[in-house]
């Protein structure tokens, strides 16, 4: 599945009628967004947050917990800054495997709700301390503590939260589904926040490279993963444990402001080669701007998101104001409080 070449793979039985329960997931027309915002253009909202654990996440974790438990996986270990456990420790249960979870302590102190919930949902969780300088980089930092780990037990896989095809593919769900609820009528602008890139290739996958539709990537300033990424050859270890791929990356991360799952060094390859090929623009905000857009949107829509989705907005707040009766499509890849800077 990571090297595959097919244009699109099947989904099992089984898992379709777990992504039954929840998919399809509501797609809406933010309309008092779009008043508040003042703009004409149509702003549509797919909704991932009606997912079991209120995130995207859920897609990929449950084809994930599906795959290790066909495989005679018994303990997953995995890295977080919160929305991906939540939603893996969901799967897993589904499937009764045992997950630790290793949350940064940025995260852990930003949202705390989102251990509890992992723990709920019967995970261990592992809070990992910062190892000096304040740019670390939190899911480095956390994927190390969790590949540490798996080395020294036996029978624990280490599952990486982004970045690899394997992850990627169950998220093209969203982008599919929206615009199969658009009427197979494509908008003029696709957003995504982009971290390791799968949120933002799961919405903008039938739409990357389709004439009339600009895709647009929303990144941090504290990590413009894409804008000013290297072209190289990366790992999201630095343990030499996960397999290198030609992608973009960075050296470090550019501040220590908390960006949540914005803060990823490495991005999908794919993000990579649609940029490069001048098919992705990129839009890069402050935490600050996202939580304006966030509370913009919960004041006009009623719906709390999180960080990460919050520069997502920023992003359709500044297409929409520059733009006239153009269609926007967004999503929330998160519903959940993060305490904004
Ligand atoms: C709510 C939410 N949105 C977006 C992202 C971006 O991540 P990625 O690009 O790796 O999908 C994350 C990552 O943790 C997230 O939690």
């Amino acid at each position: 599945m990571e090297l595959s070449t097919e244009p699109a793979i099947d989904i099992p039985g089984e898992l379709l009628d777990l992504y039954g329960e929840f998919r399809p997931t509501p797609l809406f027309e933010a309309r008092r967004f779009a008043e508040t915002i003042g703009t004409d253009c149509r702003i549509y909202v797919k909704d991932e947050g009606t997912t079991p654990s209120g995130n995207h996440k859920a897609n990929s974790a449950l084809w994930i917990a599906y795959h290790c438990a066909l495989d005679g996986v018994g303990t997953i270990a995995t890295e977080t800054t919160g929305n991906w456990g939540v939603a893996l420790a969901q799967a897993a249960a589904r499937f009764d495997l045992d997950v630790l979870c290793f949350l940064d302590t940025a995260s852990a102190a930003a949202r705390p709700d989102r251990a509890a919930m992992m723990r709920d949902a019967g995970a261990e969780v592992v809070v990992v301390g910062e190892e000096g300088g304040g740019d670390f980089d939190p899911l480095v930092l956390s994927a190390n503590a969790a590949i540490d780990h798996v080395r020294a037990m036996k029978d624990v896989w280490y599952i990486f939260g982004s970045v690899y095809n394997y992850f990627i593919l169950p998220q093209t769900l969203v982008g599919q589904e929206a615009l199969a609820q658009l009427g197979g009528d494509a908008p003029d602008v696709v957003v995504g926040s982009c971290g390791g890139g799968a949120n933002l290739l799961g919405i903008a996958a039938p739409f990357l490279g389709r004439p009339g539709v600009e895709v647009v990537c929303a990144e941090s300033e504290h990590c413009p993963i894409v804008s000013a990424g290297v072209f190289g050859e990366y790992s999201i270890d630095d343990r030499d444990f996960y397999p290198r791929l030609r992608t973009y990356g960075l050296e470090r991360l550019l501040g220590s402001e908390y960006i949540g799952g914005l803060g990823s060094t490495i991005v999908a390859a794919p993000v990579a080669h649609f940029h490069r090929q001048g098919q992705l623009a990129t839009r890069t905000f402050t935490a600050d701007d996202a939580g304006k857009a966030a509370r913009i949107f919960a004041e006009s829509e009623g719906r709390t998101v999180a960080l990460e989705t919050g520069y997502q907005l920023a992003a359709v707040i500044a297409e929409a104001r520059s733009r006239s009766r153009e269609r926007i499509l967004v999503n929330i890849s998160s519903t959940g409080h993060s305490r904004f800077a």
